[in-house]
């Protein structure tokens, strides 16, 4: 199996995207450790992939991540892949409304906690080698009409560059650090914009293939990214959109 031996950390485990993710990657021989605030729904997910452990903290609070990767290291003693993924998405509003714990709020967890994770986590790739996949979002790199998310779209375009400035920085280590950005994927996060037939229609109408995501096509994308397969890929910004970002 392509990840066979492989311990993997996946940030926003618990459900959607990170969960079919994390289902994915233990399919494919890794040991997984899915991570996100609510224990009780942690757990339940855990419960559902094999191979899987759960450690339940909050990215936005440094000594939870420590924790995390801590408890990590007591139980494999190492850390090949990571994937931040956990994330949050505000009420849609114009600037001139957003407050500054609004703002706040989404930095906190969408930048900040990548940060607090991959500082952490990075030390003990560098004996070893290792690799990141961070998920940003179609909204890092393309301004969409009616999409008034204004710290989603910069913490979402940090990502991106940070994306870059982590590969470079950490390929001598033999560490490669790359970037995922969905489209509109179904899950938890979207599901109230998808709510009456209209709204489904219109969110498949902005992908050309003709359908929004599903969470293993974004899956699918970071399996490959994880994998030798691309051991030649570091610092790429691949959207899995359906095409969306490319109009
Ligand atoms: N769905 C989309 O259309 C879409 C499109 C582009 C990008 N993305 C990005 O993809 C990622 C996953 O999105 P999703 O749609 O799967 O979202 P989701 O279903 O709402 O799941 C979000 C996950 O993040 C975790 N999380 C949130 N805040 C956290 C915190 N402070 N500390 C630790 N974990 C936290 C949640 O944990 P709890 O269960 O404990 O709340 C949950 O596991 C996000 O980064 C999102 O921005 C999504």
């Amino acid at each position: 199996m392509k990840l066979s031996g492989k311990v993997a950390i996946v940030t926003g485990g618990s459900r959607g995207i990170g969960m079919a993710v994390a289902t994915t990657l233990a399919e494919n021989g890794a040991n997984v450790v899915i991570t996100s605030k609510e224990k009780s729904r942690l757990e339940k997910a855990s419960e559902k992939i094999k191979n899987s452990f759960s450690v339940a903290g909050d990215i936005r609070i440094i000594d939870d991540v420590q924790n995390i990767v801590k408890k990590t290291i007591e139980r494999f003693g190492k850390i090949d892949i990571l994937v931040n993924n956990a994330g949050i998405f505000p009420k849609v509003k114009p600037l001139h409304e957003i407050t500054e714990s609004e703002w706040n709020e989404v930095i906190d967890v969408n930048l900040t906690g990548q940060f607090h994770v991959t500082k952490t986590v990075i030390p003990y790739m560098m004996k070893n080698g290792g690799c990141i996949v961070n998920v940003s979002s179609d909204a890092g790199l393309k301004s969409f009409e009616n999409f008034e998310a204004d710290a989603y779209t910069a913490s979402k375009a940090a990502l991106v560059m940070l994306t870059k400035a982590w590969a470079i920085e950490y390929a001598k280590y033999k560490i490669r650090v790359n970037c995922v950005c969905p489209g509109i994927v179904e899950t938890d996060m979207t599901r109230p914009y998808l709510a009456t037939e209209a709204d489904r229609a219109m969110a498949d109408a902005e992908h050309p293939i003709g359908r929004i995501g599903l969470p293993k096509d974004v899956a699918n994308a970071i399996l490959y990214l994880v994998s030798d397969d691309s051991s030649w890929i570091t610092g790429a910004i691949l959207p899995v959109d359906g095409g969306a970002v490319t109009r």
